[in-house]
């Protein structure tokens, strides 16, 4: 926490605000709902390091590597209230986004996606979709994100008790030498309908001024605030914020 704080200063940032959820917290959204209670950090937030045009705001989230139960450290998700989109990168660190979107029943899953993403990688949350990050890294997972003013939906993820899918540690076999980790990826069971995941990488999305890479991070477009416009007015770009225009699949 030291960290961002330090560099938020020297970088001249906002003094953000801080929102911490321990593993209590956490409990409703975990695969394991025996996990004991505990009011050690699972994650921290820090909201509003900078604001364009006084409502697109950058925030960062850290994701510490940590395992509970058999499950990588997540956050909790939710949806957005309005459906706008949101515009993450990866700081540092590994992380693995869940996308879901359902039509009419919230129990009704109808598109579930995972996208695995590294340090410069770019992944939009196009509107509509419920979201959570996960921390599938050997080390902290450092999250940017720009997104508009809106309220959150914690409670339909609360609701099924987390994402449509989980992402667990797959220990490899004692044969292969017990020191490898693999990821697997297992249905909820309290939604009613969960489709098959489909892997997808981010593309560059030079409509929306997204570019992947070290060499372009979103803290930049704080200096051009036309390339955040889609982040508010998405109704006018909904032909770009679509799975196909951002994604390809894998
Ligand atoms: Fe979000």
């Amino acid at each position: 926490m030291e960290n961002i704080l330090k560099i938020a200063a020297q970088k001249g940032m906002r003094k953000p605000d801080v929102s911490q959820r321990t593993i209590s917290d956490m409990k409703p959204v975990f695969k394991n709902q025996d996990v004991p209670k505990s009011d050690s950090v699972y994650y921290t937030v820090y909201r509003n390091l900078e604001i364009v045009g006084g409502k697109i705001r950058y925030d960062i989230t850290v994701i510490p590597q940590k395992i509970v139960g058999e499950e990588f450290t997540k956050t909790f998700g939710h949806y957005h209230a309005k459906a706008n989109p949101e515009l993450y990168e990866v700081l540092d660190g590994r992380a693995a986004f869940l996308l879901q979107k359902y039509k009419t029943d919230p129990s009704e899953i109808s598109e579930a996606y995972i996208i695995e993403a590294s340090a410069g990688d770019k992944v939009v949350m196009p509107p509509g979709f419920g979201h959570l990050s996960v921390n599938i890294g050997k080390e902290d997972l450092a999250l940017a994100n720009w997104i508009g003013t809106g309220a959150y939906d914690y409670d339909l993820m609360k609701n099924f008790h987390g994402g449509c899918y989980y992402v667990l540690l797959a220990r490899q076999s004692p044969g292969d030498g017990g020191a490898g980790a693999d990821i697997k990826f297992e249905k909820n069971p309290n939604y009613r309908a969960v489709p098959e995941l489909k892997k997808l990488k981010p593309k560059d999305a030079p409509g929306l001024g997204i570019k992947n890479g070290k060499d372009d991070p979103v803290l930049d477009l704080k200096n051009e605030p036309k390339k955040l416009e889609w982040l508010s007015n998405y109704e006018k770009y909904a032909n770009l914020l679509t799975i196909e225009n951002l994604y390809q699949e894998i």
